[in-house]
Parts: C-alpha cells; structure tokens; sequence
C-alpha cells in the first residue's frame, strides 16, 4: 500500500506536462518569409499563418511590434503612425497576412502576429523583421572622356532577384544596356554623358537622389 503511493506519479506534473505538449502542437503561428526587404514608399505583405487548440474561440487578433514585455504589446492598428497604411488581410480562423503601404526607414522593425482565444493568448515568436531601404547611386565624381565607368544603385539590404533597375540622367530615362541587375556600365565615355544619374526600381514611385557625373577632356 504505502509502495503504491510512493509509486505514483505525482499527477500535477503529468498534467502540466500533457497541457505544455499540447500547447507546443495545437498553438503556431509562422510567418513567410521571415525577412523582407522593401523600398521606401511601397507596399509590403506579410504573410502568416495560425494555429490554436480546437474548442477556442478567437476573441481578439492583432500585429504588434517589438515587445519590451509581453504585457507591452500594443496593437498597431490604433498607433496612429500604423493605423492609415495597415490592411488586416487575413481572417479569424487561420490567416493572419497584412499589407503594410508607404513603408518608411523608421518601419524597419520586428513585427509580430498576436491573438487572445476565450481561454489564452499566444505571440508568434521569432516575428517578420522588416527592413526598409532607399537606393543610392553610387559613381566616380568625374570619368575622362573615352574610358569605361560603371554606376551602382545601392540598397541597404538584398531586394528581390525579380527587382529591375531603371536608370535616369537629369530625369530622362536610359536605355543604356545594364551590366549586372544594378549597375549601369558607360562605354567610352562621351561629354553628352555628364549629367545627374538616379535610378529606380520597375513599378515603384521612389526615385533616388541623383549623382552628378562629369567627363573631363582626356588632354
Ligand atoms: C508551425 O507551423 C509551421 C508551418 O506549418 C511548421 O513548419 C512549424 O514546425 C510549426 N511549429 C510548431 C512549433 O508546431
Ligand atoms: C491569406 O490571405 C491572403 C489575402 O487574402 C491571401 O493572399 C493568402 O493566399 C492567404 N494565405 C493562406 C495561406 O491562405
Ligand atoms: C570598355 O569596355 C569594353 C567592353 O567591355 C572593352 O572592350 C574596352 O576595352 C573597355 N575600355 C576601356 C578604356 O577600359
Ligand atoms: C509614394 O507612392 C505613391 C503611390 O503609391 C505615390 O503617389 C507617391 O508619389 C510616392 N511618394 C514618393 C515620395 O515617392
């Protein structure tokens, strides 16, 4: 008899353990991808997914950013910085996406998905870092008439492979073939090649500042 209960195992601890192992199976949430790099000015989705425990009903969902604590989440649809350029576009069974508008570099965050059911509430940890990067031209102040120069348009982080470089002198746009996905190669430098360069990204408004070239005399 006294063996029996000394056998036993205390049943607290198997029911913490069978409550956290469920919890570990039945609560998700995973974003994809997990990094983004977007230009300033444009749109951005996040893309996520969630999981809760069957029987749950879900009471609140939201996106927060950068939790100090787990009580200091606000959510970002009533941060009057986040409220106009966020789009909830998931729904309040298993889709958390939002689309983000006219991301700023002050936007380069972590963002996280968060939901509160009638019984518990879950943060879906390691969150969607976002980074946001403008473009920079990236040139020799002057070239000599006749040589080779190639021009770079810079950004902060890797934007998508997909992303084309239009380049522009003093406004106008070039045709100038394209060495490399952002950078533009001059052959054989002419005068009429001076002028103020930027460049952009195909299908963005966000234009970067110019770089003024000059093309000085070879004697
Ligand atoms: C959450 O879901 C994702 C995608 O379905 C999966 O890869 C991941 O392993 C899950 N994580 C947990 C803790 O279940
Ligand atoms: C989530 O919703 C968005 C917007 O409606 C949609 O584009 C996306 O395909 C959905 N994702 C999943 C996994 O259902
Ligand atoms: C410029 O580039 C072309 C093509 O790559 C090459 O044939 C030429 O020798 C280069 N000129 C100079 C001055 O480097
Ligand atoms: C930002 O994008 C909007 C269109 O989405 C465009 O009308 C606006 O001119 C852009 N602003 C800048 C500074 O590029």
């Amino acid at each position: 008899m006294v063996m029996s209960v000394r056998m036993a195992p205390p049943l607290p601890l198997i029911f913490l353990l069978v409550i956290h192992w469920v919890s570990g199976a039945d609560w998700n949430v995973s974003y994809s991808p997990l990094h983004i790099c977007a230009l300033k000015n444009s749109s951005v989705i996040m893309s996520c997914t969630y999981k809760y425990p069957t029987g749950h009903q879900i009471m609140k969902v939201y996106w927060t950013k950068n939790p100090v604590k787990s009580e200091e989440t606000p959510d970002l649809s009533e941060d009057p910085e986040y409220s106009q350029r966020l789009q909830y576009l998931g729904d309040k069974q298993q889709n958390c996406t939002i689309r983000l508008s006219h991301v700023t570099q002050k936007d380069s965050h972590k963002y996280y998905f968060r939901f509160r059911t009638n019984i518990d509430q879950w943060i879906g940890k390691p969150g969607v870092t976002l980074t946001v990067t403008d473009l920079q031209v990236e040139a020799p102040e002057r070239v000599t008439e006749g040589h080779n120069v190639s021009l770079t348009c810079k950004s902060s982080c890797t934007l998508t492979d997909r992303a084309t470089f239009i380049w522009y002198r003093n406004s106008q746009p070039l045709t100038e073939r394209r060495d490399g996905n952002n950078q533009l190669l001059l052959q054989s430098v002419r005068r009429e090649d001076a002028g103020r360069y930027s460049c952009a990204l195909h299908g963005h408004s966000y234009i970067s500042p110019a770089a003024r070239l000059s093309v000085t005399c070879e004697y």
